[in-house]
């Protein structure tokens, strides 16, 4: 890819964990809605739960995610309390007792939540769902405050997935972002893990961090690769200093620019693919043996709030503050502020701030996008027939990829889109091409690559 393209397309898109995405939500939707969606679902339809824990000990200047610095448990506990309240009202508002496939706990940190706490979390869910035998239970997890007494209470939990926060091994650069964690902690914790029997492991890294090297990232796939995990995020850093202010204790001036970014991320990707790691769409790599690597193989992969998944559940139930589900009828957001959030909870209604209802040509469009993001390929005639949208409508946006087809970067063969290898790092820049939201009225994106 010329230095002048690498230019061209340093554009700020979507990351499309949704379609339509987040900021198109609205307050049309609220808890009594979500409660009638609730109330809607097919009894055998297959759940996925998300738990939001907004909590971390020290906020790492890059952090994107939504969370607060706590230095005591009680705000802790009481936001638990509030949200085992919250699984109550959702379970109770279900036509039935169903069955859950696949639970996330994410963050923040979940691993702010004591040990002793997580058996009568998991209690408490057994109570109001039935876990599949099979469930996957993940939890992402920040190695620098975890111990091996920690681990063990989840092991006993059922947790058999953990996510862990890397982002780089060098010292300078875990300086600047305001993250100390040796490699030496990374290692002992995914050793106390597989001791533990959870041994799926996905590890956090990243690209286009202040000070970040090409010479520092070649270490990083080797130490990474030296400890075998089954998946790997590589995440280019969002820098959006506009919406998350501690961003700004990063000097702009020690960023990569896109040139530096672009030789990261493609070294870093083609290295990774050397180590025998399979590419999961854009920013995804897994182990060979990994269920995700063969969701790729078989076009079976997804994309949703947590990023590329192999989870097929239609309904995802989203418990905590900001905490994001989606149902076969749309989406929805609870609320942000932690108090608001609980309020609604005690005074029994369900906390959801906002979302939107979805017909069937966001659902086409949905799949476009959700192919193009996993597969690379799509075809559009197919997802307009499966999902009952008008196909014609997306004559338009075919012409939008022209220059795309120009540069290389996509193809149009008829009715089907694939997105070209060295293009791969641009899907985001051909699914927005089938966004009929884009543009109207939304913040400011992270960059493409
Ligand atoms: C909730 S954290 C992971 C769990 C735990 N809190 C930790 O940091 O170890 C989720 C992941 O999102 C990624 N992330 C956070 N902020 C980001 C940003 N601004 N740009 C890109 N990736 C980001 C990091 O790789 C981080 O590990
Ligand atoms: S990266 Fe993880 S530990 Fe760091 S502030 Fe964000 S959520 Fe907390």
């Amino acid at each position: 890819m010329t230095t002048d393209l690498i230019q061209k397309y340093d554009l700020r898109v979507p990351r499309y964990t949704s379609y339509p995405t987040s900021p198109h939500f609205n307050d049309t939707v609220d808890g009594a809605t979500y409660k009638g969606w609730l109330g809607e679902l097919d009894p055998k339809t297959e759940l996925s739960l998300y738990f939001h824990i907004p909590f971390c000990d020290e906020m790492c200047w890059f952090c994107g995610c939504y969370t607060k610095i706590v230095k005591r448990y009680e705000p802790v506990k009481d936001y638990l309390d509030a949200l085992l309240t919250e699984v109550d009202l959702v379970a109770d508002a279900l036509p039935t007792r169903m069955t859950a496939k696949h639970l996330h706990w994410g963050g923040g940190s979940p691993t702010m939540l004591k040990g002793e706490d997580w058996m009568a979390i998991m209690d408490k869910l057994r109570s109001r769902f039935d876990l599949a035998d099979d469930a996957e239970i993940a939890v992402e997890l920040d190695p620098r405050t975890a111990t091996e007494e920690y681990i063990a209470q989840l092991e006993k939990a059922g947790v058999n997935r953990a996510s862990i926060g890397v982002q780089s091994y060098e010292p300078k650069v875990q300086e600047a972002i305001n993250r100390i964690q040796p490699y030496e902690t990374t290692k002992e914790v995914i050793g106390w893990l597989r001791a533990h029997s959870i041994t799926r492991i996905n590890m956090d890294l990243m690209y286009g961090l202040p000070h970040q090297t090409l010479e520092e990232m070649d270490d990083m796939v080797d130490k990474t690769v030296a400890l075998q995990p089954n998946r790997i995020a590589l995440f280019g850093y969002a820098h959006v200093p506009w919406m998350k202010s501690h961003q700004k204790m990063i000097h702009e001036e020690d960023l990569p620019d896109a040139q530096a970014r672009w030789d990261q991320f493609t070294r870093t990707t083609d290295r990774l693919v050397e180590q025998g790691y399979v590419k999961v769409g854009f920013d995804h790599f897994a182990h060979p043996d990994d269920p995700m690597a063969q969701a790729v193989e078989n076009k079976e992969l997804h994309r949703n709030f947590q990023g590329y998944t192999t989870d097929t559940a239609p309904a995802m139930l989203a418990f905590g503050a900001s905490a994001i589900g989606y149902l076969p009828q749309g989406y929805v957001q609870n609320h942000l502020p932690l108090k608001a959030y609980s309020q609604a909870v005690y005074s029994g209604v369900l906390p959801t701030a906002k979302g939107i209802a979805i017909d069937d040509n966001d659902r086409t469009r949905r799949e476009v996008i959700e192919r193009i993001m996993c597969d690379l390929n799509v075809d559009l005639s197919s997802a307009a027939e499966e999902f009952g949208g008008d196909r014609a409508a997306l004559e338009k946006d075919i012409e939008k990829l022209l220059p795309l087809v120009e540069d290389g970067i996509c193809e149009i063969d008829g009715d089907r889109v694939r997105v070209l290898e060295q293009g791969r790092p641009f899907i985001r820049l051909v699914a927005s091409a089938f966004d009929d939201y884009l543009g109207s009225g939304e913040g400011r994106h992270s960059r493409a690559v």
